[in-house]
């Protein structure tokens, strides 16, 4: 996003040292803080020490064996494909659905990696308006032929807002086309929202035969790397159609076992996904009776988007100077970003509720 040349100079969590000063810390992904559990921790050093920094050869490490089999518990699937990068999740499944669709429509604020993975399988996609169910109809009507089958991509949740795509109607407009397919990249989703963490295909009710879906072990879940669950068929279809799994390293040794550890303990303890929904929720229960306009949802990521004669700069630097960090999102300053200012806020499972309070206050203070 922006904001790059601030250091952070400790483990993130609901406090953290940023440019040598300890701060309120509402920023990033690491919505648990499991990037900086001890358990997550302890397991990154364990296996580093066994098995070294990296396999650095295209067999698998145990570390490598374990988080396949950790997700596949978690997201109770027969198979997982992980591969180096949430960025590079949407290119390995989309490589993997070769010959399963044939035309695309894309969200037009999708996280850029959707659409580099378009471009790389040399697809074009016909965008439709952020969000827009109504648009999307209107142009699959337009556009697809008698017999073709529709592939819609969409981001789950939406990083920089953190607003949900209406997913179940999307797949009501997907059910009229024979072989029509829901595409998601769940990256903030996935470990997040649902009943047992499987993401926004979970949380809505949406069926899954007719739907796909990637994510990253970057956010929830306290390690790095993406990865595509589905069935055996689909990891075959990777295999088969993807250069992404061959020719891109894995995630490191230590990464791999984080993130190992992070699934298994979300997986353990449910009850860190309902404080986190409860944080959420008080959280815009606080800033709309500022005037923001947030919609009550379990979603971690609160956006504030500017309004006539407030300057979120300036609310920015307020907050700053009253120890608390939050980003400043610059119009179109990200793939979903709004085209006024806003800042986003992110709310860890962490975070106590006089934290929050305080975060209330102060941008009250600010505006
Ligand atoms: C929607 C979405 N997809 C994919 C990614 C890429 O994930 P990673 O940073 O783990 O590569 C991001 C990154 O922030 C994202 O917001």
């Amino acid at each position: 996003m922006t904001e790059r040349t601030a250091r952070i100079t400790s483990p993130v969590g609901p406090r953290a040292l940023v440019d040598g000063r300890e701060v309120d810390y509402f920023c990033g992904t690491s919505y648990f803080s499991l990037h900086s559990h001890p358990d997550v921790i302890a397991a990154a050093c364990e296996a580093t020490r066994l098995y070294g920094v990296a396999s650095a050869t295209a067999l698998q490490s145990p570390a490598h064996v374990e988080l396949e089999d950790e997700l596949c518990q978690f997201l109770g699937t027969e198979a997982v494909v992980h591969v180096a990068s949430g960025y590079l999740a949407p290119l390995a499944l989309l490589q993997g659905l070769t010959g399963r669709y044939d035309i695309a429509f894309a969200d037009s604020a999708a996280h850029y990696g959707v659409f580099d993975g378009l471009r790389a399988v040399e697809r074009e996609a016909i965008a439709f308006r952020h969000l827009d169910a109504d648009d999307l109809k209107h142009q699959l009507r337009s556009h697809v032929r008698p017999g073709q089958r529709p592939l819609v991509l969409t981001d789950g949740v939406f990083p920089s807002t953190g607003a949900l795509a209406p997913l179940p109607q999307y797949a009501t407009l997907l059910a009229e086309y024979a072989g029509g397919l829901l595409f998601v990249d769940d990256a903030h989703a996935f470990g997040v929202i649902g009943e047992t963490g499987n993401g926004s295909l979970e949380y809505h009710g949406v069926e899954r035969a007719a739907a796909a879906a990637c994510g990253t072990l970057s956010k929830a879940f306290g390690g790095g790397g993406g990865f595509v669950p589905g069935d055996r068929a689909l990891r075959a279809a990777i295999e088969k159609h993807s250069r992404v799994p061959l020719g891109a390293s894995a995630p490191s040794v230590p990464i791999a076992a984080a993130s190992a550890a992070g699934a298994r303990i979300l997986r353990e303890h449910p009850e860190m996904r309902a404080q986190l929904w409860a944080n959420a929720r008080f959280a815009r229960e606080e800033l709309r009776s500022l005037g923001f306009d947030l919609e009550m949802s379990p979603i971690p990521i609160v956006s504030l988007a500017g309004r006539p004669g407030v300057d979120l700069r300036r609310v920015h630097a307020a907050l700053a100077a009253d120890g608390i960090a939050v980003l400043y999102v610059p119009p179109r300053g990200y793939s979903d970003a709004p085209d006024v200012e806003s800042l986003r806020i992110a709310i860890f499972s962490t975070h106590t509720r006089d934290q929050i309070a305080r975060l209330t206050d102060a941008v009250r203070r600010a505006l």
